[in-house]
């Protein structure tokens, strides 16, 4: 079965709830046709009113982070059932601006058990794993999405794999407008369906989407996509314009169709 691409839109800390409500609304109105799978991520107080306008449309909701136990003295976190309450049906995690630009606040302990409790609340988790800039200029590239993708898979049997997303975003290529060339993304996703494959087995490797994530547009993302094992995009800064970001769900359906 060949997998449906997949579009993310990471909408991060931007935009008003009026905002949100409008972009929102001309993505569902302007979706085109075809066999794609689309989803945006406000952030956490918006979800309920973008859910509002998303309801009845294709377009699916996601959260941009989650904490992994179900209730308790924690504040400011917000639970898997929170989150499933809204109507988001994903949930993007380990993303490197919560690995790396906030304050180190994730390690990759954390981000399992954010996937598992993901999993346990029927949320797909959108695992994101990526190599800073220094990173890849010590080809280290693919160790470092080994430990990763190891490590945020401790304890996930293959029965997730069919409802797993990972998104491979290399860090120097985040709101740079350097996208990794068609070549480096497949190269490393090729590396992570295989380290799938080794992990469980290479059927539930293949039902894996993984989206690729860094600078994309609606000018590099058929390229990007047209790769064997890149299955979709994880959009940011072009995610906040609904121009842009349906013209990268075309670009999505044309390299996949
Ligand atoms: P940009 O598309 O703005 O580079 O952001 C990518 C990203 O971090 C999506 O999660």
């Amino acid at each position: 079965m060949p997998r449906r691409p997949l579009v993310v839109g990471n909408w991060k800390m931007n935009l008003s709830a009026a905002k949100g409500r409008e972009l929102a609304r001309a993505v569902a109105d302007g979706l085109p046709p075809g066999a794609v799978d689309v989803a945006l991520c406000p952030t956490f107080v918006h979800l309920f009113p973008v859910a509002d306008v998303l309801r009845g449309s294709r377009v699916r909701l996601g959260a941009q982070d989650m904490f992994f136990e179900s209730s308790g003295a924690y504040t400011g976190e917000v639970s898997p059932a929170m989150i499933a309450e809204t109507g988001a049906t994903f949930v993007i995690l380990g993303h490197s601006e919560r690995r790396h630009t906030i304050g180190h606040l994730e390690d990759d302990w954390m981000i399992n058990r954010k996937v598992r409790a993901a999993l346990a609340a029927h949320l797909t988790p959108i695992l994101c794993v990526g190599e800073t800039l220094a990173q890849r200029d010590a080809r280290q590239t693919l160790d470092v999405l080994t430990f990763q993708l190891t490590a945020g898979l401790v304890g996930v049997s293959a029965d997730a794999a069919e409802r797993l997303v990972v998104a491979y975003e290399p860090v120097w290529a985040i709101g740079t407008g350097r996208n990794a060339t068609p070549a480096q993304a497949q190269e490393a996703h090729a590396h992570l369906r295989r380290l799938l494959a080794d992990h469980w087995a290479a059927a539930a490797a293949q039902a894996v989407r993984i989206l690729y994530g860094g600078s994309v547009k609606p000018e590099n993302a058929r390229e990007l996509m047209a790769q064997a094992d890149v299955d979709g995009g994880l959009i940011g800064g072009a995610s906040l314009k609904a121009d842009s970001y349906l013209g990268i769900v075309s670009a999505a359906l044309a390299a996949k169709g």
